[in-house]
């Protein structure tokens, strides 16, 4: 079963997340990266600790999570900018060692780009700390409903409620890539230990519901119940007291 670890705040929750990736960093982890609103206060923590305690992520390999597609590479709405300017432009990781799903590549060369992803992360080792964040929907990475226990780094559709939440970065809902690239529930669930925040009392129920309802692909986020070190981070919001 997850455990829980509820914080006063969601301010004190990131700086304990931010002190666990600190410690992991330092063993030269292989770190699996969340976007989203969650975790942007734990990777502000880290580059504060880059400044003035010389965290060093020199040792690291990363892996984002998903990306939109179709979606350039340098198109500051994607996925891989958002980690660069949130976390990674202040960090020492090597260029290399940056792995994203690249929402570039053309129709025909999806299958084979998921699959050599999914090789990379093998390669590397496999990834030690995976941070998540969750959906209103109760999407992981990309993973919305209807995503299976045995799913894999694919292409997916997006549930329209989640593009409506992203609507604000892209001037309308109607304007948000309908399709994304996405590690899979299996790939996620492989990595060795999971950190999942959700923070404000808006994810209170989708919280509620991946933790204590059924197991199964209407919440992707339940699959989380089967992983033996999975953690789920909140505040007295997204708790409910
Ligand atoms: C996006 C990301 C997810 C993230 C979710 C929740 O859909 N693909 O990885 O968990 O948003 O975002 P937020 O943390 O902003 O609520």
């Amino acid at each position: 079963m997850p455990q829980l670890q509820v914080h006063d705040s969601a301010d004190e929750a990131c700086r304990a997340v931010a002190a666990e990736m600190a410690r992991c960093a330092a063993g030269g982890a292989v770190l699996g990266l969340a976007t989203g609103a969650s975790p942007l206060r734990v990777y502000a923590e880290l580059v504060r600790r880059r400044r003035e305690d010389g965290l060093s992520f020199r040792r690291c390999t990363c892996f984002s999570l998903d990306e939109y597609w179709p979606m350039a590479r340098e198109d500051p709405r994607s996925f891989r900018q958002f980690l660069r300017r949130h976390l990674l432009d202040a960090m020492d990781l090597p260029e290399e060692r940056f792995h994203s799903p690249d929402g570039s590549v053309a129709p025909e060369q999806i299958a084979r780009h998921c699959a050599e992803y999914e090789a990379r992360i093998a390669a590397s080792g496999g990834i030690d700390l995976q941070i998540l964040g969750i959906g209103r929907n109760g999407h992981i990475g990309f993973n919305e409903p209807g995503a299976g226990r045995d799913s894999r780094t694919r292409r997916v559709e997006l549930a329209p409620g989640t593009r409506a939440d992203a609507a604000a970065e892209f001037g309308g809902a109607e304007r948000v890539p309908r399709q994304a690239l996405t590690m899979g529930v299996a790939t996620i669930l492989q990595a060795r230990r999971i950190v999942l925040l959700a923070f404000g009392a808006g994810k209170r129920d989708i919280v509620r519901e991946a933790l204590e309802g059924p197991v199964g692909p209407q919440v992707p986020a339940s699959f989380l119940q089967g992983h033996p070190d999975v953690r789920f981070v909140l505040d007295r919001g997204s708790a409910g007291g």
